[in-house]
């Protein structure tokens, strides 16, 4: 496939940044036994990847503004335009060693988005959409899952844990699901959990709680791989809510009556 320039300018920079992320990636399983641990190394990586990301967009496309998950909102002299990134989603993962962690770069035009990458470097997993030109696996196209039969279907999900999230509907959502689907995962990657359905490996994901730079990326990746995505509740906005359920559309259907019984 041949990439357009804008798809260029933002695979450049992920892969730019993908590279400090990796090598420090390497170094945290050393700090796993130091008393300290490796929390303070790992929020150095963060930011080192975000700065990395800012700094190289910021120089192929002068002026547009970014919703930084470290850096905050920067407004641009563009107002048509803004980036939503989180130089590396799955902290946790990442922090315990586990290879399960991304770099998610999305792209904002007058309030769509329109482009999106999201890149595991462990696995070296290049996932890359533009609206409207499908989306892409390291340059295979991909689809969601045409399972329809939600019994057979594994279905991703976040997970509250201390200081974050509504545990006791969490609990009544998770009771609801389980019943029916053929699995439940918790990955610990919410860009991934979409890379995941985008490509047919998961059936479906529900989430609340979600930031937009978790998921910007990743509603693209869905909806060009013929997903369907809409926020937890089944409103057509995931980006203003925070929550998000997707999968092909059967599958997504199904997810939000289970999660509209739960909710009771
Ligand atoms: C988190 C991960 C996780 C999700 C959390 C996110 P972070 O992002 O995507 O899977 O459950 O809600 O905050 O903090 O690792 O960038
Ligand atoms: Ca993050
Ligand atoms: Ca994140």
């Amino acid at each position: 496939m041949i990439r357009s320039p804008l798809m260029t300018v933002m695979t450049d920079a992920v892969m730019k940044a993908s590279r400090s992320l990796k090598r420090d990636f390497g170094e945290v399983e050393n700090l796993q036994v130091s008393r300290k641990g490796p929390g303070d190394f790992v929020s150095a990586a963060d930011r080192k990847a975000e700065k990395i990301l800012r700094e190289s967009l910021e120089k192929a496309r002068p002026g547009y503004g970014f919703i930084l998950e470290e850096g905050g909102v920067v407004e641009g002299t563009d107002t048509s335009h803004r980036w939503h990134i989180d130089p590396l989603d799955g902290t946790t993962n990442f922090l315990h060693g586990l290879p399960q962690f991304a770099i998610s770069v999305g792209l904002e035009r007058d309030g769509q988005i329109v482009a999106g990458v999201i890149y595991d470097p462990a696995k070296d997993e290049l996932f890359i959409a533009e609206k409207g030109k499908g989306a892409y696996l390291n340059n295979r196209r991909i689809r969601v899952a045409a399972r329809n039969d939600i019994a057979e279907a594994v279905i991703a999900c976040g997970l509250p844990h201390i200081g974050k999230g509504d545990h006791a509907l969490w609990l009544r959502e998770a009771a609801a699901v389980m019943g029916y689907v053929g699995g439940m995962r918790r990955w610990g990657a919410a860009a991934l959990d979409l890379a995941y359905v985008a490509c047919g490996r998961l059936d479906g994901y529900w989430e609340r709680g979600l930031s937009s730079w978790d998921m910007a990326a990743g509603i693209l990746l869905v909806r060009e791989a013929g997903g369907f995505v809409s926020d937890a509740d089944g409103g057509s906005d995931p980006l203003t809510k925070k929550t998000i359920a997707c999968g092909n559309e059967i599958i997504h259907r199904e997810l939000l009556a289970l999660l509209k019984k739960a909710k009771g």
